[in-house]
């Protein structure tokens, strides 16, 4: 396969490297993931993550499997046991179907280069459609806030919501950006506060429970966030956190946008109830860990609660913000995600 360079993906020397997400931003090291079990310890550690990109990161795998000469039906297990890394984001799921049609091919190793490609290079359109349909949102000199991270990292191209964000920005558009940490993993003050800083884009960071607070001073202009899965009433899940946001959109009367490829809309699931859940690790929420070390501070019986993401209804959605366009409260409510 041609090589290939995306903020946090590489392919070079026939292999996949990722770049480590969970050391960021104070180390930028590129480990391999040459193999099933390597990709699925990196989705599992979040070093891989975002929607998009682990359903990229999934089929340039099995691509490259395919050209080392793994047969059909190693690469039919092996796309199976990926499917099921991370159940929530409905991204990789899809991608591993149109991977599935490509292994069916009579020459399937050209086949599965050529979609793999194909998705990363549609991921990057997707993504700027998205962002240019996102700025006929943004009002001059916004105050937006956002949570998790929905950038380049997390996708091929400029990202979704964070992608609308930094074409806002070259458009003059953005006063100052309010990233929540995004607790417990903290991918907004590790990973979103180094994106805005590298694209110069001015941001201020904040734990997640000051949102309220700044809302309620009138700072807070509109809040954008990405998605892991749309449902077909235009229910939501996204990052642990996203729910609390919406709520406090709603009662603050402030716009509540969601950004994401229609890639993430998942017809067949009814609403949000349907959308399976991950629950992660204790270990989690009972301390840190990164590059800097790990530290634990809750007692080590301590019982944990720790949902990876949450589900915000429709009702609270303001706008659903496509590659398409902008979907509409009215349009979601007449059935436009229904089954087709
Ligand atoms: O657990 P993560 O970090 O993979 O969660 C990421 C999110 O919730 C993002 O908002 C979502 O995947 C969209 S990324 C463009």
């Amino acid at each position: 396969m041609q090589t290939l360079q995306t903020t946090s993906l590489q392919v070079r020397d026939n292999q996949l490297w990722i770049l480590d997400q969970q050391a960021l931003p104070q180390q930028k090291n590129w480990l391999p993931a040459h193999s099933v079990p390597q990709l699925i310890e990196h989705i599992h550690a979040l070093r891989v993550r975002g929607a998009p990109l682990i359903g990229l990161s999934a089929s340039l795998l099995l691509a490259l499997l395919a050209e080392q000469g793994q047969t059909r039906a190693e690469l039919a297990q092996a796309l199976e046991t990926l499917r099921a890394a991370r159940p929530t984001a409905v991204n990789l799921m899809n991608n591993l179907d149109r991977m599935k049609l490509a292994l069916a091919q009579p020459d399937f190793a050209p086949a599965l280069a050529e979609e793999a490609w194909r998705l990363v290079q549609e991921d990057k359109q997707l993504c700027d459609a998205i962002a240019d349909a996102g700025c006929t949102r943004v009002k001059p000199g916004s105050q937006l806030l956002t949570h998790c991270n929905t950038g380049g990292l997390a996708t091929a191209g400029v990202g979704t919501a964070l992608g609308v964000i930094a074409r806002a920005h070259q458009q003059g558009l953005i006063k100052n950006v309010w990233v929540d940490e995004t607790r417990p993993l903290l991918q907004g003050g590790r990973l979103t506060a180094w994106e805005l800083g590298e694209l110069a884009i001015p941001y201020t960071l904040i734990t997640d429970s000051m949102a309220a607070s700044l809302m309620a001073r009138g700072e807070v202009d509109a809040v954008w966030v990405g998605a892991d899965r749309i449902a077909g009433n235009g229910d939501v899940a996204n990052k642990i956190g996203t729910y609390s946001l919406a709520v406090l959109a709603h009662y603050h009367q402030i716009p509540f946008y969601v950004a994401a490829p229609h890639t993430t809309l998942d017809r067949s699931c009814p609403d949000g109830a349907a959308i399976p859940i991950e629950q992660r690790a204790a270990s989690e929420v009972t301390g840190v860990a990164g590059s800097f070390g790990s530290v634990q501070w809750a007692p080590e019986a301590a019982k944990v609660y720790n949902p990876a993401f949450d589900v915000t209804p429709a009702t609270l959605i303001s706008g659903w913000v496509l590659d398409t366009g902008v979907v509409t409260p009215d349009q979601v409510q007449g059935g436009i995600f229904q089954p087709q």
